[in-house]
């Protein structure tokens, strides 16, 4: 009898200690199983102030923030389109004092104090920039999604070829550029089209080409 209840005693006791060890077991278990995350490093911020259309903005970004997410997320100017994000397609072209350049290849840190002109900032329905104004003339759009990025190119497509800058068209440096078919074409080779609007936007840019002459 006293055989049993010390066996039963010490079989409650070893459930007990099983159960202990078991839970015990699973703790250690769920703790061996969390990914241990040593220090994950934080994004880093940066105060950035860019010159939008004419309006100085300043934003705190995460320093890995692109030209093109700042404006448009940021900014909520959404007119510059997002195509690729990887460089080739042009939809994201911008101007950056004056220069284009595809918005989604650089980060917005990397602007301090540069002067950004989107297609909001070239002109307003009412008052279109001449080259807006061509392009719908001429149609040189259809479903629309690449027009910001061809005008913003567009212009600095006749500003390189005014200020003489050289470009290789047909495999030979053309150094004294005109704004030929095929200067304008090679020149306009980073912005894709996928509606094939490329005939009517060198019309328009021919036009204004010839009233800039
Ligand atoms: S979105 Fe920038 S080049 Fe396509
Ligand atoms: S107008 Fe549709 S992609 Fe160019």
């Amino acid at each position: 009898m006293e055989r049993s209840d010390d066996f039963a005693i010490s079989r409650r006791g070893a459930l007990v200690g099983t159960a202990a060890a078991v839970a015990i077991g699973a703790t250690a278990s769920v703790t061996a199983q969390t990914p241990h995350h040593p220090s994950v490093p934080q994004p880093t911020r940066l105060s950035v102030s860019l010159k939008v259309n004419g309006k100085r903005e300043a934003m705190e970004l995460d320093t890995r923030t692109t030209l093109l997410d700042a404006l448009r997320d940021h900014l909520h100017l959404t007119g510059t389109k997002k195509g690729c994000d990887h460089g080739q397609c042009g939809a994201c072209t911008v101007l950056v004092d004056g220069k284009r350049i595809n918005s989604c290849l650089t980060l917005a840190v990397m602007h301090q104090g540069d002067e950004i002109t989107t297609i909001e900032g070239l002109g307003q329905p009412g008052n279109l920039h001449p080259m807006q104004a061509a392009f719908v003339k001429h149609d040189g759009y259809q479903c629309g999604y690449c027009t910001p990025g061809q005008i913003c190119s567009a212009i600095a497509v006749l500003g390189e070829i005014e200020a003489g800058v050289p470009s290789h068209v047909s495999g030979s440096l053309t150094d004294r550029p005109t704004a030929t078919n095929d200067e304008m074409r090679e020149r306009m080779s980073g912005n894709i089209c996928r509606c094939g609007a490329y005939s009517n936007i060198l019309e328009a840019m021919t036009e204004v080409a010839g009233a800039k002459v």
